[in-house]
């Protein structure tokens, strides 16, 4: 698996964006929508950063979250993290295609993973493992680059992002994204389409996708100048994808 070794040397840069970042507070909205009823869930959170995902489905009421992530510096991010908030959530370091655990979680989320897979192979074996997770009638919630997303290189000021160069490939955009103004705080996501998202989705034997973008609720849009929120609403660089097992 393609491995987004770059993250530490960055680390407490990009979650320090994160933290700050508007939109966060949309996203945990959606996120909660898709993520229904939570109590007796438990929640493993891939590619877990911080562990943001678990930690609001644990705060919303999930049982258990654990975070897995590769980079040692974002899992000792995400223990401080629990440790100062006292939360229940907790970390494991590995590479995600690497655990086995299998059937032992209701809810898998991956915020940033799906768009690390480099080719449709990559891509089906994530949702085949995200599948492999899950207990039956569990879901897999993805938090993706999104699909309809066009490029226009300007920097999106509810997320800090800024997508530098934008190239076509056979189903996916490759896209070379930096956070803030850090020059080396740069990745290359695949920004997959939505046919081969739910391509591999059914190969994984999921099934009911459902997209969902977040919406600027009246309170959030009153909190910024005019226009702050265009381009998020417009052409939002991220998207929401549930699907069921
Ligand atoms: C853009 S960050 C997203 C973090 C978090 N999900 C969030 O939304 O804030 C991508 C994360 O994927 C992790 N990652 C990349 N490859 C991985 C792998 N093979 N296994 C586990 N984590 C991985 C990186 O270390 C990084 O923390």
């Amino acid at each position: 698996m393609p491995v987004s070794a770059s993250y530490d040397a960055f680390c407490r840069y990009y979650l320090a964006l994160e933290r700050a970042s508007p939109s966060r507070s949309l996203e945990r909205c959606t996120l909660l929508e898709l993520a229904g009823d939570l109590s007796g869930r438990d929640v493993v959170d891939l590619a877990c950063g911080e562990g943001w995902c678990g930690r609001q489905l644990l705060a919303a009421g999930a049982r258990s979250a654990l975070g897995i992530d590769i980079c040692t510096s974002m899992i000792a991010e995400g223990r401080a993290r629990s440790a100062g908030e006292g939360d229940r959530m907790t970390f494991l370091h590995a590479d995600v295609m690497d655990v086995e655990r299998d059937g032992q979680f209701d809810i898998v989320t991956g915020a940033c993973l799906l768009c690390l897979a480099k080719t449709r192979n990559e891509l089906a074996a994530m949702y085949a493992q995200a599948r492999r997770l899950l207990r039956p009638g569990g879901c897999f919630i993805a938090v993706v680059n999104n699909p309809q997303y066009r490029h226009t290189g300007s920097i999106n000021p509810a997320t800090h992002a800024q997508v530098l160069e934008c190239v076509s490939g056979e189903g996916h955009q490759r896209m070379r994204i930096r956070f803030g103004a850090r020059e080396d705080a740069v990745v290359v996501d695949y920004n997959w389409d939505t046919a081969s998202h739910e391509a591999a989705a059914e190969q994984a034997g999921f099934h009911e996708s459902v997209w969902m973008w977040p919406k600027v609720t009246p309170d959030i849009r009153a909190k910024h100048p005019a226009g702050f929120w265009d381009e998020y609403e417009t052409n939002c660089a991220r998207a929401f994808l549930r699907v069921r097992c």
